[in-house]
């Protein structure tokens, strides 16, 4: 945790920005898997973890707007729990380390917000993203569980957003920490991307890695020889020569910050000309945003730039054709580069996103794209110091996209699709760093994880 008047700041700079009214924050509960007691590892809400910093299920928290107070609802563990868990900090201890200044048993929420409610007292609430959740303020608030999320505060919401966006020294010391925890999992992947390796031995031991610092992963790894798939979460395949491995993975800390990098490599260490020839477009994407972000610069503009850049190497390779700067405005590279430039990230990987990315990656200044490619940008505005994002352009052969757009004749004035024939089975390439927006530009955190052709060879060479 970090220290109480850290988090009583944090509650007081939110009461602020709200009118009137309570805060009701509900921290998260266990959930079981496959029966009653057997949990998934418990995961508190990250909005909760930031105000009130306690990794402990089912507490409340309640700041009020009004009188300035706030609360804890939850219950001391007894011996029955005790045997099972160990002796766990009472809600008291947790006020001592929080400074939150009272606490409740549970049994006393019900009343207090029933009696807020019937002085007409306005309760603030973010969107729930667990179903357990919505339950719980139904029965709280008189309000369907299916309606709890058509009823939140967007006052709030924006708050949140506004407070948890700059991140605080604290919070970027520990992201840092991650960002070194994802490049040992990272070196460790391209050490083990060999000939006749399974995808799932790999996965295993970055995971395993992650563990080991004490925290899991940030998300579910993402590793494969079909990085084409961007998402893809299968992990069976036998690695083989000339392939590339796409490994998109990162750690989540003890404190529950998180880091996100992705890394591609060819598999048996040394790349093709042709592998060479789309890594190092996709490479320049990554680095020249890294050399043009900073405070005031629209995070759009970052991703037209990576797909200009992207859009003119394709050019250069005989994958497109025509006027770049028209290609892109129209969207024809999105055959290629089918998402966005990247995120924010903090405690969640995909930072807030629960709370809505229009909330978190949007304001008044600009408005998501419906084009192809561009609407999934999921951070658009302007860079403030303070801010911590990914930024992992990519390049994707996707045969299924490839067959519709090619069947539709789709922006044939700018894509050469005979060429692409001789890249069906290419896969895909990613690179991903986690950049901190600083004062007049930014810097990528953590120690330096390889990523120019040079570089990955060479480590792969020393495994
Ligand atoms: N790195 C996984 C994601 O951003 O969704």
């Amino acid at each position: 945790m970090f220290s109480k008047e850290i988090y009583t700041a944090r509650r007081k700079k939110l009461s602020e920005q709200i009118s009137d009214g309570l805060i009701l924050l509900p921290g998260n509960s266990d959930v079981p898997f496959n029966y009653p007691a057997n949990i998934y590892s418990f995961r508190q809400d990250s909005s909760f973890l930031y105000f009130f910093g306690v990794k402990q299920p089912d507490i409340t928290g309640i700041i009020d707007v009004d009188s300035g107070e706030d609360y804890m609802f939850g219950n001391d563990i007894g011996i029955d729990d005790i045997i099972w868990m160990g002796e766990q900090p009472t809600m008291k201890e947790f006020a001592g380390k929080n400074g939150v200044s009272q606490t409740y048993p549970t049994e006393k929420l019900d009343d207090f917000i029933k009696n807020a409610l019937s002085q007409g007292r306005k309760i603030h609430f973010l969107p729930a993203y667990r179903a357990q959740t919505k339950l719980q303020l139904e029965k709280l608030l008189g309000i369907p569980a299916g309606e709890i999320n058509g009823n939140v505060s967007e006052e709030l919401i924006k708050a949140v957003v506004k407070l948890r966006s700059v991140k605080e020294p604290g919070e970027i010391e520990d992201i840092e920490k991650t960002v070194d925890v994802a490049y040992e999992m990272h070196t460790a992947s391209m050490k083990a991307a060999f000939p006749g390796i399974k995808e799932q031995e790999i996965y295993g031991k970055i995971e395993g890695i992650a563990l080991s610092h004490g925290g899991p992963v940030s998300f579910p790894v993402i590793l494969s020889v079909n990085g084409q798939i961007l998402h893809n979460h299968h992990h069976e395949n036998i690695l083989k020569e000339g392939q590339l491995m796409v490994t998109d993975a990162g750690a989540e800390s003890p404190m529950h910050y998180c880091s996100d990098i992705t890394r591609t490599v060819p598999v048996g260490g040394k790349f093709s000309e042709k592998q060479k020839g789309i890594y190092e477009i996709v490479l320049k994407a990554n680095i020249e945003v890294i050399k043009n972000s900073k405070p005031g610069i629209f995070y759009k503009d970052m991703h037209l730039l990576s797909a200009k850049i992207i859009a003119q190497g394709l050019k250069d390779e005989g994958l497109m054709k025509g006027d770049v700067e028209e290609a892109v405005a129209n969207g024809a590279h999105a055959l290629f580069y089918p998402h966005g430039l990247g995120h924010m990230m903090g405690l969640d990987v995909h930072d807030m996103e629960g709370l809505g990315e229009n909330y978190v990656g949007y304001d008044e200044t600009v408005k998501r794209s419906e084009q192809f490619g561009l609407a999934f940008l999921r951070m658009a505005r302007k860079l403030e110091p303070g801010f911590v994002i990914t930024v992992e352009p990519g390049i994707y052969f996707i045969p299924a996209l490839i067959d519709i757009w090619k069947k539709e004749n789709k922006f044939s004035d700018f894509i050469n699709y005979k060429k692409l024939e001789e890249y069906r089975d290419f896969g895909g390439i990613r690179i991903e760093d986690d950049i901190l927006i600083t004062e007049n530009d930014c810097r990528v955190l953590g120690k330096p994880i390889p990523k120019t052709v040079e570089d990955i060879e060479n480590l792969m060479r020393m495994r």
